[in-house]
This record gives structure tokens, sequence and C-alpha cells, in this order.
């Protein structure tokens, strides 16, 4: 599997993995890709794009999310699930953030997403809230 970034004039990938990653909300991960702040990693296998996550910081956010620390999406296409790539691109992008001097990464996530959570759980992600409609919001040091 490659990883590569995901550049600021890629915004095909974002919008290709923003339903994917957010039922809820996709255009708030993609819309205006490239804006500063925004930093991802996609793979792929072959010339197959396999799945993506990127970060973006959210000026106007509210708490628990803080306008300073990156939040997290990710997606991997289902066929290829289940094969390390959600770690891959998640180790990658801790890297990356790390290198760009970001302390900590945020995410949210559905408390019956098992999947997500499995990953989370695996990777260090620790519970800061969980909301009145059973949605964890969760951090992790990357620095
Ligand atoms: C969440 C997702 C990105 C995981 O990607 P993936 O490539 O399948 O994950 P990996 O194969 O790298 O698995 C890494 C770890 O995650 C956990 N995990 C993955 N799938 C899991 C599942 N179905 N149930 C429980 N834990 C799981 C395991 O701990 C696994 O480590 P292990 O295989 O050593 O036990 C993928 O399921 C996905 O795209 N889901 C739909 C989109 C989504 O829900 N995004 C997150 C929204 S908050």
């Amino acid at each position: 599997m490659l990883l590569r970034a995901i550049g600021s004039t890629d915004v095909g990938v974002v919008e290709q993995f923003a339903p994917l990653a957010s039922r809820r909300d996709p255009t708030k991960y993609c819309l205006g890709w490239g804006r500063p702040g925004d930093l991802g990693v996609v793979a792929m296998e072959g010339t197959t794009t396999v799945g993506a996550a990127w970060t973006r910081l959210f000026a106007e956010a509210s708490p628990p999310a803080e306008p300073d620390i990156p939040e997290l999406a990710i997606a991997v296409y289902a066929e290829h699930r289940g094969r390390g790539a959600g770690r891959a691109l998640l180790d990658r992008l801790f890297v990356l953030l790390a290198a760009g001097g970001h302390a900590c990464v945020d995410l949210s996530v559905a408390s019956d997403n098992t999947a997500a959570r499995g990953l989370y759980d695996r990777v260090g992600f620790v519970e800061v809230e969980r909301a009145a409609d059973g949605r964890l919001w969760m951090r992790r040091r990357v620095i």
C-alpha cells in the first residue's frame, strides 16, 4: 500500500471520501478544501484509491471542540477494510500533524460505530465527552 499526502488542490479525494467519513455532515469535511490547516493522507493499492484520512481546523469550534485542535475524518472503501489501511493512514497522519506542530487531534464518532471505535481505541484516542445523542468526542496527543 502506498501512502501520499493529500495536496491543497486535491479536493477530489476529500469529496470522494467525505460522504463515507461523515454521513451527517460531509460538506463540513470537504467544502473549500485547501484552506490553512487542511492536512491529509490517501492510501493507494496500485492505481486504486483505497481510503483517506484528513484533518481540518474549525475557527468556529465550540467545546469540547477547540479552534486550534484539528478534527479528523477517515474512511476506507468497504472492500478494502480490515487489512490495516485505516491504521496505516492514521499512523502517517499523526506524523504529519506532529511535524505541523499540532499537539493533539480530535474526532467525533457515533457510539455504535464499532469499526471506527475499535480503530480509535487501538491507536490511543481517549473519550473527552459523551453527548446526549450518544456521539463521543475523542482526543489523542500527537506530540
Ligand atoms: C473505521 C475504518 C476507517 C477502519 O478502517 P480499516 O482499514 O478497516 O481498519 P484497519 O484494518 O486498519 O483496522 C485497525 C484496527 O481497527 C479495529 N477495527 C477495524 N475494524 C473493526 C471492526 N469491524 N470491529 C472492531 N474493531 C475493528 C481493530 O482494532 C483493528 O486492529 P486489528 O486488526 O489489529 O485488531 C473503516 O471501517 C471505515 O471506513 N468505516 C466507514 C467510515 C467511518 O465510519 N469512518 C469513521 C467515522 S467517525
